[in-house]
Formats: structure tokens, sequence, C-alpha cells
């Protein structure tokens, strides 16, 4: 693996998965692989998870991290080429990213879409200028169109809990041939998101092919068809989570009407009520989550949400990918 920046540059996400759920077993068993390399993580953006679970992903395998908050401490940089950069911005990306790639083994970067300029956004201009000119690999801590590392830790959670769950493979069941349904729906936000998180577990789960996959969200809200070619979409969201293993909650503006936010109907919040028609699901979320505006307290207080768990999991699907990349470089 050179770079981590979507489902694309992973060959087998199970063996990725079961790197993941091993060094989770065992986080120290490579404890000197990265030893004497260091990693760099940029945010152009706030995290807690991401930012946590990558250091303590690195430590893990020896490496030190260092965190760098260019959004807040470092120099407002400019990414679009041949501007005159008379304005806000202070140094351009060009210069920049050469010198991190000298200080650095591997860099991570996170940076959001500006939800004004659908083309700019999904062209990933800000990721694509920093792998053009560090000069060394590059992993997404999430970006303007996706967050790779998140649904790595989504699917392994899913598949920890497929290996604990009783899935009769019979039609009577409410399995459909030992496959999970795997619910990912639109919940309300108060305001507009970007389609990172939503746009990336579509784009993995679709890529895993080991689930019965639906996305639910009101009229206006679908997704870019190359991330969810594959799954059932539908309005209703009732429909949705009938018989449903796993629902996904997550609120992300219009794709379409482009960073807008068209209604925020409270009725499509996940409530214990809409979860009766499940089957027991558990319910995810990448978090931070708006609680009792996406999902209410009883489900997120409840045995079913998997929260926490699939938060932790944060920090072995990232080492697994610095694993791949260390090796990679060895
Ligand atoms: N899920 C996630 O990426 O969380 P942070 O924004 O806190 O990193």
């Amino acid at each position: 693996m050179k770079n981590f920046i979507s489902v694309n540059d992973v060959q087998n996400i199970d063996a990725l998965v079961q790197k993941a759920l091993a060094y989770k077993a065992n986080p120290y068993k490579d404890k000197t692989l990265g030893l004497n390399k260091r990693i760099g993580c940029l945010y152009l953006n706030p995290s807690m998870r991401t930012r946590l679970s990558t250091q303590i992903a690195a430590q893990n395998l020896g490496m030190e991290a260092i965190v760098f908050n260019v959004g807040q401490e470092g120099w407002a940089l400019e990414f679009e080429d041949g501007v005159i950069m008379n304005g806000h911005t202070v140094e351009h990306v060009k210069d920049a990213a050469p010198v991190l790639g000298k200080y650095f083994d591997v860099l991570g970067i996170r940076t959001f879409p500006s939800l004004k300029d659908r083309n700019d956004d999904y062209s990933e201009l800000h990721l694509q200028q920093f792998i053009k000119y560090a000069g060394i690999p590059v992993i997404s801590l999430e970006s303007a169109t996706l967050h790779p590392l998140q649904s790595l830790t989504d699917i392994i959670t899913i598949t920890e809990h497929l290996s604990l769950m009783e899935l009769p493979a019979t039609p009577e069941t409410k399995m459909n041939n030992g496959r999970p349904k795997v619910v990912l729906t639109w919940a309300p936000h108060i305001k507009p998101l970007p389609q990172c998180v939503a746009n990336s577990f579509a784009q993995w789960i679709n890529a895993w092919g080991k689930a019965d996959f639906v996305i639910t969200n009101p009229e206006g809200y679908e997704l870019d068809e190359q991330f969810t070619r594959g799954a059932t979409i539908t309005n209703k969201q009732d429909e949705a989570l009938k018989n449903a293993d796993f629902v996904y909650v997550k609120n992300w503006s219009s794709y379409k009407q482009y960073g807008n936010i068209l209604n925020n109907d409270m009725s499509w919040m996940i409530t214990k009520e809409k979860l009766k028609s499940s089957n027991n699901a558990k319910v995810m979320h990448c978090l931070p989550v708006r609680r009792n505006v996406e999902i209410d307290d009883d489900v997120l207080n409840g045995s079913t949400s998997i929260i926490t768990e699939e938060a932790s999991n944060r920090i072995w699907a990232a080492q697994a990918v610095l694993s791949e990349i260390l090796n990679e470089m060895a």
C-alpha cells in the first residue's frame, strides 16, 4: 500500500480487517516496525477520534507521531495553481508539502470540503496536491469526499459482531442467506455536513460485497452514484429498517443541490420505536453525534448501540493501515 485514500488502495478488505483484529488482540506485536520513522498528522479541521487513534496506532508500531493543527496554528495554505497570492493565503502547498516530505516518512492529512463548489471538492484538490508534492506516502484522515479509516473501522466492527451473532443461513430467517442487512440512514442535523462518511461507508460496503446494503434518505439527499452503485436506495426509512441487522446513522447535506440542507425532517431521527421492526439492529455512528437530533438518548444509551466500540476500533484500523505502508517502505 503506497497511499491510503480510498478502498481502491486496499487489495483485500477482509485481510486488512483480520490484520486490524490481530492488532486488537496483541497491540504491540509489531512494536519495532516503525522504529525511527515519523508520521506527521496535519489537521486542517477539528478531530478527536482520528487524531488520537492515529497517534496511538503509530506509537504501538514504534513510530513517532507529530500532530500539526494547520487550521489553527499554521500558515493559511493556497492550493490553486497559478494564483496571485495577494489574499489571505500565505504559503502554497507546492512549497509546504515538499518540506513536510523531508521532515516525515508518512503524512496524514485531514481536510473538509468547502460544500460550495462540488467540482472542486470532488476533485480532492487538497489531498491530491499533498500527494503530488510531498513525495512520501499519504494517509487520508478524512478528505473532502471520503473517510476511509472510518469505513475500515466500520467493517471491522461489523465483522466482529457477525462472528458473535447467530446467523442461520436459511430463507425462513430474517437473514438473507447468511448476509447481514446493513442500512445506511440519513438523519437530521442542524448544520450542512459533508457527504464523506456516507460516501465512504457506501463505497466500502459495496466493495466488501458481504452485506445486503440499503441506503435510505429523504428525496434530494441522494449520494453520488459512483459510491452507492450496487446498493438498494429508498426514500422509505420504515421499509429500509425492517429486518436490518446493522443501522448506520449519519447526516449529510445534499449532493445534488450541493451543500444545502433541503429539509430537516425530525421524523428521520432514529428512535427505539423505529428500530422495533429491525432484527434487534446494532446501531452505528462515526461520532460526534447530535443526541436527540440524529439519534435519541434511548437508543444511544441502550444495549444495541455499538458506537463506543466502533470508535475504539479506530486504533486498529489505523494500525493495520500504517503497518501496510511501513511494510511497503521496508
Ligand atoms: N469519526 C471521526 O472522524 O471523529 P473525529 O472527527 O473526532 O476524528
